[in-house]
C-alpha cells in the first residue's frame, strides 16, 4: 500500500551550531572538552563556512525544509556585547536557506551556553534568565521576516539530566535540588521567551509558530529480577521526562506545535525514583551503534499518544549511528512507514527532519558516532552522500512511501 504525504509536508535535517559549525570556542562545551580530555569539537564539520555548500546538498536531496541552531556565544561572545559579525553570518545562513527553497526551523538554545553566561552561575540563577532573552529578542527581531518557526530550547530535560543529575555534561552537577533550579528557570525563560517572540511578531504579517523540542523515549521496565520496582521507574519516567513540561507549557497556551525528537526506547532500572537506564539487560530490539535499542513501534506509539494535545506535530530529529548502510536504510524506512501509519490515524503531522544532514559532533563521545546523511572526512572536510540518503531523497520527491 502507497501512503501519500500532506502536500505541505516539510522534509528536512536538523544540525546544531556547536555539533557541526567549529571553532565555538566561547561556549561552557569548548572549555568542558579541555578540562575533561574529551575529543575536542574543533573545526567540527567547518559548516560555519561551508554552509551554503551543505545547503546546496541537502536541496540535492530533495529536502525542503531545515532546522539550524544559533549559538548564543557567537552572537554574544562577551558579557552583554552583540557580535555584528554573527549576527550578519546568521542572517544570510537564513537568506541562503531561502534561496535553496529550504523552509528554515531555528533553534535558540541547543545545549551550548556562552562562559560568560556560565561564570556568573548559568541556568542555577534565576536573575541570569534576562541575558537569556535579551540575546532571543535581538536574533528574532534580526530575523522575523525570514522565519515561521522557533524552536526556543532544544530538548531542556536531557540538558537538565546529563549536565545537574548525571553531570557528564557541563557544568557537571550532580544534584537533583540544583537540576530542579533549572528546570524552573529554563521553563521561566521559555514563557517569557514565548511572549517575547509574539509580541515581535504582532507588528508584522508573518506567521510564526513556537515550541521547544521534546525528546521522548518508549520506556519500560528493565526484565530482571526487581523487574517490579524498574517499571515503577519508567513509569516515572515517561510521566516526567516525557510529558511533564509538554502538559505544563499547553496548560499555559504556550505551544503552537509539538516539536518531537524520538530515536529509541529504553529500558529503565530503579535507581532512586530518577530511575536509570539499563544496557545489559537481553533485549529484543536491535541495537545501533552507541547500543540504543531501537524500535520503529514506539515512534507510532508515541505519535498516537501525543494526538491528545489537539497540537500539530513536527518531527524535529529522527535518526540513527550505525556502521553499515542497509541498517540506516532500514532505520528510516521503518520509521516512516510508522510515520505515516500515525497520519492515517488523523495524527496531524506536519513535518519530518532526519538528525542529521552531516556526521558530526556527538558530545561526550566526540566523532565516533555518525548519524549523517552525508558522511565528513574531517581532515579534508569533503563531504560524500551516503547511499540510504538517496532512499530518503526518493521518498520526499515523491512525498509518499510503500507501506
Ligand atoms: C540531540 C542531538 C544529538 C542527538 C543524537 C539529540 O538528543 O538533540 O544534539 O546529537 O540526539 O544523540
Amino acid at each position: 500500500m502507497q501512503i501519500q504525504f500532506p502536500s505541505s509536508f516539510l522534509w528536512g535535517a536538523a544540525i546544531s551550531s556547536y555539533q557541526c559549525e567549529g571553532r565555538n570556542f566561547n561556549t561552557d562545551w569548548h572549555r568542558w572538552e579541555k578540562a575533561k580530555g574529551l575529543d575536542r569539537a574543533g573545526w567540527a564539520c567547518d559548516h560555519y563556512r561551508l554552509f551554503e555548500k551543505d545547503f546546496y546538498l541537502a536541496k540535492s536531496l530533495n529536502l525542503n525544509s531545515f532546522r539550524l541552531s544559533i549559538e548564543w556565544a557567537r552572537v554574544c561572545p562577551v558579557f552583554v556585547e552583540f557580535s555584528q559579525e554573527a549576527l550578519d553570518h546568521y542572517s544570510e545562513v537564513i537568506d541562503v536557506l531561502h534561496q535553496k527553497g529550504l523552509k528554515p526551523v531555528v533553534t535558540l538554545h541547543h545545549f551550548t551556553n556562552p562562559t560568560w553566561f556560565i561564570d556568573r552561575g548559568g541556568w542555577l540563577n534565576s536573575k541570569n534568565i534576562d541575558y537569556f532573552i535579551a540575546y532571543l529578542k535581538r536574533v528574532v527581531e534580526l530575523l522575523k521576516e525570514k522565519v515561521e518557526y522557533w524552536i526556543i530550547f532544544n530538548e531542556p530535560l536531557v540538558y537538565i539530566y546529563n549536565g545537574f543529575i548525571r553531570g557528564i555534561w557541563p557544568p557537571g552537577v550532580k544534584s537533583v535540588k540544583e537540576a530542579k533550579k533549572v528546570l524552573d528557570n529554563i521553563v521561566q525563560a521559555y514563557l517569557i521567551g514565548y511572549k517575547e517572540i509574539k509580541r515581535i511578531y504582532e507588528t508584522i504579517s508573518i506567521p510564526v509558530q513556537i515550541s521547544l523540542a521534546k525528546h521522548m523515549r518508549v520506556f519500560s521496565g528493565c526484565p530482571d529480577s526487581n523487574f517490579a520496582l524498574n517499571s515503577l521507574s519508567a513509569f516515572l519516567r515517561n510521566k516526567y521526562f516525557n510529558f511533564w513540561i509538554v502538559e505544563y507549557l499547553n496548560k499555559k497556551r504556550s505551544l503552537d506545535f509539538l516539536a518531537l525528537n524520538y530515536y529509541c526506547k529504553e529500558y529503565t532500572r530503579f535507581k532512586g525514583l530518577i530511575g536509570a537506564e539499563c544496557r545489559h539487560a537481553k533485549h529484543r530490539e536491535r541495537k545501533n551503534d552507541l547500543g540504543w535499542d531501537i524500535h520503529p513501534k514506539g515512534f507510532y506509539n508515541i505519535l498516537l499518544k501525543l494526538k491528545k494535545f489537539n497540537l500539530p506535530i513536527i518531527i524535529t530529529e529522527n535518526g540513527t549511528a550505525e556502521t553499515k548502510d542497509s541498517l540506516y536504510e532500514d532505520y528510516l524506512r521503518q520509521h516512516l512507514k510508522h510515520l505515516a501509519k500515525a497520519i492515517l490515524k488523523g495524527v496531524d503531522i506536519k513535518g519530518y527532519f532526519w538528525w542529521s544532514l552531516l556526521d558530526n559532533f556527538e558530545w561526550d563521545k566526540g566523532f565516533k558516532y555518525r548519524f549523517g546523511l552525508i558522511e565528513v572526512a574531517y581532515d579534508s572536510m569533503v563531504r560524500r552522500i551516503k547511499p540510504f540518503a538517496y532512499v530518503y531523497a526518493q521518498v520526499c520527491k515523491e512525498n509518499k512511501i510503500e507501506v
